[in-house]
């Protein structure tokens, strides 16, 4: 029998990169490779890369630098760089950075083996072709490295709304949806394997459009179907977009216990002249409505979101607008950036990046301890109360503590005693950090 290569795969990145490194990492196993996690010992080492903010391009060039010395000191080793990076540069990174030899965008890793068969023959191979329908739905993603307990399911790609700061529709190309009897099917398997959460995937979920005996299945149907494959089968899904987060879906939402009361809803600003010019075609009004939808239909349930500081001609009215929307929501989680121009997205074409330096640090480092406080305060609010958690893994600092989560995606650590990851366990809150609860079994 012939000895598998070694692939090694690195991911950067959103989640749903991680699941396509998953699929990627499947698509390779078809064929004579295997995934290791040990770098030293790969023939071909991939990295998944982003594009979203600049310094996120950085990391991969960095790591491409490591990578070169790696070589020169194993001339076999194969180096391709798949992702959003490669979709937006193209053959140009393989004129920049020489020991590149594959180069695939996030819709071409089918290709992977006839690609890998260019590199094996001495040429460079590259494969940017975006695609309107490719969802890679029948292939079953190969689980490396998680927990066991939870997964990714990606149930649409792409992305055609064109927010004016953002570089995704350019490289993940047209919205297209998942054929949901495949989605059903892969988290029925996933149930079975001893899973126990999956989250949903797409850059805009709430768009789904998919298709079930000819008939239109939309995400609110969608969810129902994968809540329904086992009550014990925790669901999360993201990314929402606030323009059309619907009632009917924050009814499905509230009406099964095991879909997560956690929504993860992007507001980026609080501004609606900047949301006018992002073009996310809500108003602070209608995403605030929104918000008390979800605090009517869904008592309880925790709100997160994505913050953009320093956005193009951004005054200090619109940051405090930021800052009083905050507020305003109380929101239990926060990603939080500073605006970072993306060569020929709207923005870089259409407006000047004048915000100095210097000011997007103050506003962002403004907005990071406001959503300290806001977290401190939201985890505070927890203690004394009584949660469903399911263990994920054994808490790093000690083997006889657990880590999971409760339904609203806050981290708990408690005793291990007899509980195992994927155990549901019931846990009374004691204390907190602004990020993590402490809990006592409540049996
Ligand atoms: N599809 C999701 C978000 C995808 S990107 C949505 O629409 O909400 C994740 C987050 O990165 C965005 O929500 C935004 O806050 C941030 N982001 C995107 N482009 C950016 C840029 N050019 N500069 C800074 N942050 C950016
Ligand atoms: Fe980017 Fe907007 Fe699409 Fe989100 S919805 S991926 S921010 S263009
Ligand atoms: Fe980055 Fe591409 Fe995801 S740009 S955030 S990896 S869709």
């Amino acid at each position: 029998m012939e000895l598998k290569k070694k692939a090694y795969i690195e991911t950067y990145g959103c989640q749903m990169n991680i699941s396509d490194s998953e699929i990627v990492a499947s698509i390779l196993e078809t064929q004579n490779y295997e995934s290791t996690t040990d770098i030293k010992a790969a023939d071909l080492i991939l990295l998944n890369t982003c594009s979203i903010r600049d310094n996120a391009e950085q990391r991969v060039r960095n790591r491409l630098n490591e990578l070169h010395a790696l070589k020169r000191k194993h001339p076999g080793l194969v180096i391709g760089l798949l992702g959003c990076m490669a979709e937006r540069l193209k053959d140009k990174l393989l004129e920049e950075e020489r020991h590149i030899d594959l180069i695939v965008g996030p819709d071409g890793y089918r290709q992977l083996p006839q690609l890998l068969e260019q590199v094996e023959s001495g040429q460079k191979a590259i494969n940017v072709l975006l695609s309107a329908d490719e969802t890679y739905a029948d292939i079953n993603p190969v689980r490396t490295g998680g927990s066991g307990v939870t997964a990714f399911i990606s149930i649409m790609r792409g992305c055609e709304n064109f927010c004016a700061y953002c570089v995704v529709p350019y490289t993940r190309g047209k919205e297209r949806s998942r054929n949901p009897q495949t989605i059903i099917k892969e988290a029925r398997e996933l149930f079975d394997q001893g899973f126990r959460e999956v989250t949903l995937l797409g850059q805009n979920v709430n768009s789904y459009h998919g298709e079930e005996n000819g008939l239109p299945l939309d995400f609110p149907a969608l969810l129902e179907q994968v809540a329904s494959v086992n009550p014990l089968l925790r669901i999360r899904f993201a990314t929402s977009h606030p323009k059309d987060i619907s009632d009917t879906l924050l009814e499905v939402i509230a009406a099964h216990e095991n879909i997560c009361k956690s929504i993860h809803l992007p507001i980026q600003s609080g501004s609606t002249r900047m949301l006018g010019m992002m073009k996310r075609s809500y108003t602070r009004d209608w995403y605030m409505d929104r918000i008390a939808a979800i605090r009517r239909i869904i008592p309880g349930c925790a709100v997160t979101t994505d913050i953009i500081a320093g956005f193009c001609s951004e005054t200090e009215e619109d940051h405090q607008e930021t800052i009083s929307a905050m507020r305003q929501v109380g929101y239990d989680y926060a990603y939080m950036f500073k605006y970072s121009e993306r060569p020929n997205t709207i923005a870089a074409r259409k407006y000047p990046d004048d915000v100095p330096e210097e000011v997007k640090s103050r506003r962002l480092d403004e907005i990071i301890s406001l959503q300290q406080e806001l977290s401190l305060k939201s985890n505070k609010l927890e203690i004394g109360k009584e949660y469903e958690v399911l263990a994920e893994g054994i808490s790093k600092r000690s083997d006889q503590q657990l880590f999971g989560r409760t339904s609203q995606n806050k981290v708990v650590v408690f005793p291990r005693e007899s509980y195992n990851p994927g155990d549901y366990v019931n846990v009374k809150i004691l204390s907190c950090t602004a990020a993590t609860l402490r809990g006592e079994l409540k049996k």
